[in-house]
């Protein structure tokens, strides 16, 4: 077990700060949010609109599978649109978005509204039914918050398949959603190049016999293969006069399914997770509201993709809901140069950036005199998410983007938690590197594979000791897998397993440390390695392969992998480069392998399976350790 001393420095809020924030005694709020979990959920809950109120705020009687504000009628869509509609927000800018070809477009809460309702009214007239699994497909435009409005204003499940994955990924994904419905644009953009969306769509088509319409934005205007009676433009659609603006929201229970989102685990097929109407509306704008402080001045810049759960909660429904106006940005950070990012944020003026250290290390490799030529002052908060930040890129995000002055939150959580759980407030002291503290009405433990605390510095599983309204309440269509997964190692404690290590030092900070479990970050995206190794098995050449994550300058981690070949075959530069590019091809660019190395035989112990301890150490040149269990 490994210890570690921790940098010494405590970065303290200035004054500005600590004045403008909403909370400043985080001690004393958080001390009240564990004696009275539901006290305090109850009271957040009460600033959002609802049908009709909640009977019970917690009902446990099933767990784990926990039931949040039950007896309450809700609907998202009436927080994030509806309400502002009638207050002055009507005008207040909802989005501004800048393509990658430098198009922009903006909506009020207004138009939002009357985009969102018209696309509910075609979405009706195809007989989208309340509870059905819609697939959105999409670039990152503003059809695509529109899409996911759209369903969930008239009772549909929306399952945003992010655009950066490709035929196999989608169409498993739409297999197991059983979606009659797929939305998705001609084309997006990444660097200059047209990625062809819709030709991705029809290939996985041919595998999802479920789907029986299409429908897609014109966007990058490349030439797609329409098939008639299936594939319908949006724009037709749209333009049709059955389309209205009268479109009633839809009155939901507050458990009834909002979305469900798939990510990687340990075995190949994605866990399709699902979130709730109330619950995930009550977290993800209360964690919204307090860690990045919105005010109705800010312009709050969340840089994810809605294929992500960081763009469904912090790019489209928090601010949404929290009535903010959101900046959002289709391509590449360094297209057509470096310092595209920084002049998006010089001519929006962003107040908040919210990203990955992946992001931060990338741009920081170009050198400070690219953020320098732009006035980056109207920044007052900075964030980051999806992997630990190191904290050489810590200091230069809070140095050279934040001008010293901005405190940056660092926020630990998952797809499973659909919020912020250990984060930093404004007005929180904070150590490079840390994602600092629990958030309100959460216990976070350290514990070894029995449930034992671990001492302070050490490194432990982590556990989240208490349900939140924002936790997944299943795995679509497999209860049992949610069951065991999360629940299942300390069942008897009650407790939620995160698959993450991590440390706490000795003044309660926690420090991520990484995944437990065979999940890899790229670049902050979580993969399975067995997916990847799906991918490769599919390919004639290849007998058998394992994946490991090894450490990566920028991406954080990057994929290795182990292949052995079918009798008589040997590798070659021409075939690495063929599996590279056909993993790529099957799961999308983000899966790209960084190395295939070839080998005779794969390392397993006498039961089977692969010691990936010993592919590491091999992979990064390093002593094996104990091999006694390998079979020989
Ligand atoms: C995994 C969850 C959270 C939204 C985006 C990713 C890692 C996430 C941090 C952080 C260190 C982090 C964990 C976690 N992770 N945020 N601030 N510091 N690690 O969601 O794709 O479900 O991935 O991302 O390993 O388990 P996700």
């Amino acid at each position: 077990m490994s210890t570690k001393t921790e940098p010494v420095e405590l970065i303290n809020p200035s004054e500005a700060v600590t004045n403008a924030a909403v909370i400043k005694n985080y001690e004393e709020v958080y001390q009240r949010s564990i004696e009275d979990r539901e006290g305090f959920w109850a009271e957040e809950a009460k600033k959002l609109q609802w049908f009709k109120p909640w009977t019970k705020v917690l009902d446990d009687s099933k767990k784990p599978f926990y039931q949040w504000f039950t007896g309450g009628k809700f609907n998202i869509v009436s927080n994030a649109v509806d309400r502002h509609t009638k207050t002055w927000r009507r005008n207040k800018l909802a989005l501004i978005w800048e393509g990658e070809n430098g198009t922009t477009r903006t909506y009020s809460y207004h138009a939002l509204n009357r985009e969102v309702c018209k696309f509910a009214t075609i979405l009706k007239s195809m007989g989208v039914k309340k509870g059905e699994i819609v697939t959105i497909y999409m670039p990152l435009i503003p059809e695509l918050p529109i899409a996911m409005l759209a369903c969930a204003k008239i009772g549909a499940t929306h399952s945003v398949v992010f655009g950066g994955f490709s035929i196999d990924a989608l169409s498993s994904r739409v297999n197991d959603a059983a979606s009659r419905v797929v939305i998705t644009a001609d084309g997006g953009y990444r660097r200059g190049k047209v990625i062809d969306l819709k030709t991705i769509v029809n290939s996985a088509l041919q595998d999802s016999p479920t789907v029986e319409v299409c429908i897609t934005v014109k966007h990058a205007g490349n030439a797609v293969t329409m098939e008639a009676d299936r594939d319908f433009w949006f724009h037709d659609l749209m333009s049709l006069p059955i389309v209205s603006m009268n479109c009633e929201t839809e009155v939901m229970d507050a458990e009834d399914p909002l979305f469900i989102l798939y990510t990687s685990g340990t075995t190949g097929k994605p866990k399709g997770l699902v979130h709730t109407h109330a619950g995930y509306a009550v977290y993800s704008a209360t964690t919204l509201q307090y860690v990045f402080d919105l005010k109705d001045e800010d312009r709050f810049w969340c840089t994810a993709d809605p294929g992500w759960i960081t763009g469904h909660s912090y790019l489209v429904y928090g601010p949404l809901i929290c009535g903010a106006t959101v900046v959002m940005y289709e391509g590449a950070p360094n297209h057509p140069y470096p310092n595209r990012w920084w002049q998006i944020i010089e001519k929006y003026g962003v107040t908040i950036l919210y990203t990955s250290p992946t992001a931060i290390r990338a741009l920081m490799r170009y050198g400070e005199q690219w953020p320098k030529r732009h006035n980056l002052s109207d920044l007052r908060l900075l964030g980051s998410v999806g992997e630990p930040i190191n904290p050489e890129a810590w200091r230069w995000y809070h140095r050279v983007i934040g001008g010293g002055k901005c405190p940056i939150m660092d926020t630990w959580w998952q797809t499973e938690t659909g919020g912020f759980v250990i984060t930093p407030l404004p007005i929180t002291p904070l150590k490079p590197g840390s994602a600092t503290k629990p958030f309100f009405g959460h216990e976070v433990g350290i514990v070894d594979d029995q449930g034992n605390d671990i001492p302070a510095g050490a490194e432990g599983n982590l556990v989240l000791k208490a349900p939140w309204p924002g936790m997944a309440r299943t795995i679509h269509g497999d209860p049992d897998r949610y069951k065991s997964t999360y629940w299942g190692q300390y069942e008897k404690q009650g407790w939620y397993k995160a698959g993450d290590s991590a440390r706490k030092d000795s003044d309660g900070y926690y420090w991520i440390i990484g995944r437990t479990d065979d999940v890899i970050k790229v670049s902050g995206h979580r993969l399975g390695t067995a997916e990847i190794e799906s991918a490769l098995i599919t390919h004639s050449d290849v007998a058998e392969s394992a994946v490991i994550g090894v450490p990566h300058e920028v991406k954080g981690q990057a994929i290795y992998c182990f292949v052995m070949l079918k009798p008589k075959l040997t590798g070659s530069h021409e075939l690495e480069t063929a599996l590279k590019e056909h993993v790529a091809k099957q799961m999308g660019s983000l899966a790209r392998p960084e190395k295939i190395q070839f080998v005779d035989k794969l390392p397993k112990t006498r039961s089977g399976k692969i010691m990936r301890r010993v592919l590491k150490a091999q992979a990064m040149g390093q002593e094996v350790g104990d091999i006694s269990t390998l079979e020989d």
